[in-house]
């Protein structure tokens, strides 16, 4: 069987039995040639204590907290063998920080804002001007007259016209804000996905300003609903610090941002809003850490430093998280021979990460798993991805749906919601090429005992999740999210920016779909259509893996199907395409934003 070549891929990790009450925090000496550049620590429980691992020496005292993947190798000394599998090419991400901006929501008068730079949201309709090119709204008219006309003038030869995504910043005297930006907001758009673009926008001009200090407010607030004017400035505050991040870490030079202070102007004042502008903050650093995984290089990111970095989060909120990572052998008593097939090629071994978030007091009422695709790198394995367009050096993206649950985990540790239970599961490894690796042909067995021809070895994701599913329904979890870059047929079905979503449950699709809504995430439901699973026949096992390439977004959820536990709702979601952002060579963060509401809708709070 693929399991027991895995014999020898020990890992360095301590296993965990997730059925026990307390967990037993086990250090190996790791066996030297898998050696990573982390040390682990030693930790007991006492009976009934819940604890997350602890970590050592590098991740606890040299590396930064708030942004992972920098590791300094400091003053221990490492075996040069260990230094060439941990540190392949010798690169070292550098400390990055998160944006941090003090937000507020001020009900003052703009016109009289200090500062250096003041932002208005204008719509194409806000641009209207009179016969005799002065403005019709009421701010801009304000503004342009403290500025003697300059504002139209401007903005008539600037060709301005409010379009999404237009910007137009000027110095000009006469104004308490040193500079004042115009940004446009398109037509008459309501919808938190135009907000976060206002502010990704807002942010660029702030940054090319160089601005310390700015204020944002809308040409428009006063025909805007309360409840609007909160998740409007939500939006914008995620898009200001999305937009204002960059990932430098792995460049000689990085650079700052300077930006320290953003007020919001006319969306409302007090504690509601103020909670909001916060969870914005929370949700958006969980987006950043979503980021810097899924951009970190296949030889810095390996299945280890993945169960590392979710490790990370259980110590960070100790109160209400616990962590389980199992090795090779341990899922091999699992039985997860799905999995295991898939790791068995790799000199970095697999590592399956469970994370358990409980709220510290209270009742729970509903139980959650999200379950996100781990594949540090995806080389196809012997079907190896070759030919223009297979995008093989893009492949270290193959782990946004570990990402997108890993970063729900981080944000939901820091909001900390009442009356609901979340497991993460990853099911972490590395689709490789070697003499133990799997062949196209053999049949592997997963954990809940269904054989599976592997007609294609680049179709490993899903059996990956296969075996994650089971574990996952094994929790008791009444509903399961799965989110995966599973197959390029989603790509070419809904393009680069929308994800598929596969659900026999209306019910849990209202749901995500009502969660996205909120984080302007775009999903589309696909069809589980029952009658393809005849492509998904073998003649000697009890499924292939691969049913060819018409409806591949869908024969691969109909495969993912066979792994759940029908009295659990089971949604999955295939992010191949938004995973990444082509145009701006860089992850997304996509998903986290709609886990984080979708947790919440599921909470008692
Ligand atoms: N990780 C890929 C899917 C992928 C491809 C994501 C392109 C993003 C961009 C997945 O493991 C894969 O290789 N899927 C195959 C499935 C096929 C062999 C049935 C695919 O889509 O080609
Ligand atoms: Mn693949
Ligand atoms: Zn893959």
């Amino acid at each position: 069987m693929a399991g027991s070549l895995l014999h020898s891929f020990a890992t360095s990790f301590s296993s965990c039995s997730s059925s026990s009450s307390s967990r037993l925090l086990l250090s190996h000496s790791p066996p030297s040639l898998f050696l990573t550049s982390f040390r682990r620590s030693a930790a007991v429980a006492a009976p009934g204590v819940r604890f997350s691992r602890v970590l050592a020496s590098s991740s606890s005292s040299s590396s930064s907290s708030r942004s992972p993947l920098c590791y300094r190798r400091g003053q221990r000394r490492l075996m040069a063998h260990s230094i060439a599998r941990a540190t392949l090419g010798l690169t070292q991400p550098n400390a990055v920080d998160v944006p941090k901006i003090a937000f507020a929501a001020k009900e003052i008068n703009a016109v009289e804002w200090k500062g250096d730079l003041l932002a208005v949201g204008v719509t194409e309709k806000d641009m209207a001007k009179d016969e005799s090119s002065k403005f019709d709204n009421s701010l801009l008219k304000k503004l342009d007259s403290q500025l003697g006309g300059l504002l139209s003038e401007a903005s008539s030869e600037e060709d301005f016209t409010g379009k999404a995504g237009q910007s137009m910043v000027l110095r000009l005297p006469g104004l308490s804000s040193k500079r004042i930006g115009l940004i446009g907001l398109g037509q008459s758009s309501s919808a938190t996905f135009a907000f976060r673009g206002f502010g990704e926008a807002f942010a660029a001009a702030a940054k090319s300003t160089q601005a310390n200090s700015a204020a944002v407010t809308l040409a428009t607030t006063d025909s805007i609903s309360n409840d609007s004017k909160l998740s409007t400035a939500t939006a914008i505050a995620s898009g200001t610090v999305l937009g204002l991040y960059e990932d430098t870490r792995y460049k000689s030079e990085g650079k700052k941002p300077v930006l320290k202070s953003v007020d919001f102007i006319g969306l409302g004042s007090g504690a509601e809003i103020e909670k909001k502008l916060k969870y914005a903050e929370d949700v958006s650093t969980a987006v950043i850490f979503g980021k810097e995984l899924v951009n970190s290089p296949a030889n810095v990111l390996t299945p280890a430093v993945l169960a590392e970095e979710a490790s990370k989060i259980a110590s960070t909120y100790s109160d209400v998280f616990t962590a389980t990572i199992l090795d090779a052998k341990k899922c091999e008593e699992l039985k997860m021979g799905s999995y295991l097939g898939v790791a068995a090629a790799s000199a970095n071994p697999p590592h399956f990460i469970h994370l358990c978030y409980k709220p510290s007091s209270g009742p729970v009422k509903t139980k959650l798993a999200l379950v996100g695709k781990g594949l540090t790198f995806d080389s196809g394995g012997y079907n190896i991805k070759t030919g223009a367009g297979c995008s093989i050096e893009l492949m270290k993206f193959d782990m946004g749906g570990s990402a997108a649950v890993l970063g729900a985990a981080k944000a939901i540790g820091q909001v900390k919601p009442p009356g609901v239970e979340v497991h993460f599961i990853v099911a972490a490894c590395e689709n490789m090429i070697s003499g133990t690796g799997m062949r196209p042909g053999d049949v592997v067995t997963a954990s809940n005992g269904k054989t599976i021809e592997v007609n294609n070895t680049d179709a490993e994701g899903r059996l990956t999740l296969a075996d994650a599913l089971v574990y996952a329904c094994n929790q008791g979890v009444e509903k399961i999210i799965d989110l995966a870059t599973l197959t390029g047929a989603c790509v070419v079905a809904l393009g680069p920016s929308i994800a598929g979503v596969f659900t026999p449950s209306d019910d849990l699709a209202k749901e995500v779909f009502t969660a996205a809504e909120a984080s302007g995430e775009k999903l589309w439901r696909m069809p589980l259509e029952e009658s393809y699973w005849d492509n998904m026949k073998s003649g000697v096992a009890d499924m292939v893996n691969t049913g060819g390439r018409q409806g591949g977004a869908i024969t691969a959820a109909l495969f993912l199907k066979q792994f759940v536990n029908e009295k659990v709702q089971w949604m999955h979601i295939d992010m191949a395409g938004p995973v990444w952002n082509d145009k701006k060579r860089a992850a997304t963060g996509f998903g986290i934003g709609t886990l984080v509401e979708w947790v919440l809708l599921n909470s008692s709070s």
